[in-house]
């Protein structure tokens, strides 16, 4: 029996814009997505998030759910555009749905971590001054921080700052898949830096309260890659994927600069940096308290003539999920030692981990997802094995608790434990959700 420690936390991670639907209530504006999801071609099956989970109405119900399963803290995140839907212009409406979700939670024993950004800017930021391009989104990111720590102060006991910078910035304005859908690499490359640097001052503003014993760190999205053959050329085509992927992001938060064969690559095409500014990189390489790592997949690369980075991926053999994502356990245990041997000692959160399968109601009413309880299983499999050897894993956030809109995919990609029927919102439990019950009851796996 493979054990966790009594204080590891089990938990379940979603996202505001994803789930909690009532977009135009509590005096909420639109956010960037409220826009992009209205563009046709934009999401699969024209799918919005006007209603979504309408989590934002059934909250109670859900805290139930989780309290049902048993889990020990709940990830959400806050939609900016309910909390500032005008520039300087605080609503206290908006911040009423988090209180009273938090005291929810409380009344159940469920700890909240709370991310500030899950890729839903407001909308008037971005009209006004291009959101994440415009150097002043750091002062604007700062202000929104500091007033959801004032209010919600040490009631939040896990705070992230952002989730995933790597997509809000390439996949934002990059290739165009998300919010706000720009396709320009030299944009994507500012906006990250923004992003990061959005980090540094969040935390710089945290560690001014006087918190008792709240955390602050930030969630990155990690995919390691794994050279198509053994050739050099595609040995260092992976490489390159992982500065494109994940050093761009590690390397400024850890080590205070950027992956310098990465930067000459860039700056060949498309120009010089100019903006980055002295002392932003001691800025954003501020220390956190933990690292929050989302994990799915791994990728495998191979050289390419075709591409600026000359790399393009490639197809692997593992099984794969209804994302098209390969399911590599093997993977996250390496990550999590190369991040230990080359990054950082800070305890580390899977804040993110999880599968798409397609799932169907059998006529007994259940929902069997074998395939996903497989996959947790295998992945927390290797977190157990990976803290035995010492590497303070100390918590485990399944994404994710229900269906969600699954951003350009819409609501077709299932990754719940538990099941979202959208005509009627009901929620069934899929077996994964009773199995993870099981699992925090004996807070431990058998190998077999
Ligand atoms: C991550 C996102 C999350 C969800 C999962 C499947 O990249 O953070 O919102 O979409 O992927």
């Amino acid at each position: 029996m493979l054990k966790f420690g009594k204080d590891f936390i089990f938990g379940v991670s979603t996202s505001a814009y994803q789930i909690e639907g009532a977009v135009a209530e509590g005096g909420r504006s639109p956010s960037i997505w409220d826009i992009f999801s209205r563009t046709p071609g934009n999401i699969h099956g024209e799918d919005i998030g006007d209603v979504a989970c309408d989590h934002y109405h059934r909250f109670r119900e859900d805290v139930a759910l989780m309290a049902e399963i048993g889990i020990d803290a709940y990830r959400f995140s806050i939609s900016w555009p309910r909390i500032f839907p005008e520039k300087g212009k605080y609503n206290p409406e908006g911040m009423e749905f988090y209180k009273k979700l938090i005291d929810e939670l409380s009344k159940k024993g469920i700890k909240a971590t709370v991310t500030l950004y899950h890729w839903d800017m407001p909308e008037w930021l971005y009209e006004m001054c291009g959101g994440w391009l415009n150097r002043d989104s750091v002062k604007w990111f700062k202000e929104y921080a500091i007033k959801v720590f004032e209010e919600l102060n040490d009631s939040v006991k896990f705070w992230i700052t952002f989730n995933e910078p790597q997509c809000s910035s390439y996949l934002g304005y990059g290739n165009g898949f998300h919010a706000p859908g720009h396709k320009n690499m030299r944009e994507a490359l500012i906006a990250a830096h923004h992003i990061l640097l959005s980090h540094g001052a969040a935390v710089e503003a945290f560690r001014g309260f006087d918190f008792k014993d709240s955390k602050i760190g930030i969630a990155l999205n990690l995919t390691p890659a794994y050279p198509a053959s053994d050739s050099k050329e595609d040995m260092e085509a992976a490489y390159r994927f992982d500065g494109f992927m994940n050093r761009w992001y590690l390397d400024p938060v850890f080590k205070a600069s950027y992956p310098e064969e990465m930067e000459e690559i860039y700056k060949g095409f498309l120009g010089e940096f100019d903006f980055i500014k002295n002392g932003d990189l001691e800025k954003i390489s501020i220390k956190n308290d933990f690292l929050g790592v989302n994990y799915y997949s791994r990728q495998l690369v191979k050289f390419s003539q075709n591409s600026r980075l000359n790399f393009e991926v490639a197809h692997g053999n593992f099984e794969r999920t209804t994302m098209d994502w390969e399911i590599v356990p093997e993977a996250l245990n390496n990550l999590i030692l190369r991040l230990r041997k080359e990054y950082t000692r800070i305890p580390i959160y899977i804040t993110e981990n999880g599968a798409a399968f397609n799932d169907r109601i059998s006529e007994d009413g259940k929902i069997h997802d074998d395939k996903r309880i497989n996959y947790l299983r295998e992945h927390l499999i290797k977190v157990a094995e990976l803290n035995e050897k010492g590497a303070n894993i100390r918590g485990y956030y399944v994404w994710s608790l229900i269906d969600t809109l699954e951003w350009s995919y819409g609501y077709e990609k299932r990754f719940g434990i538990i099941f979202v029927d959208y005509e009627t919102q009901k929620r069934i439990f899929k077996d994964s959700a009773l199995w993870y019950k099981n699992l925090i009851k004996e807070r431990g796996l058998k190998e077999t």
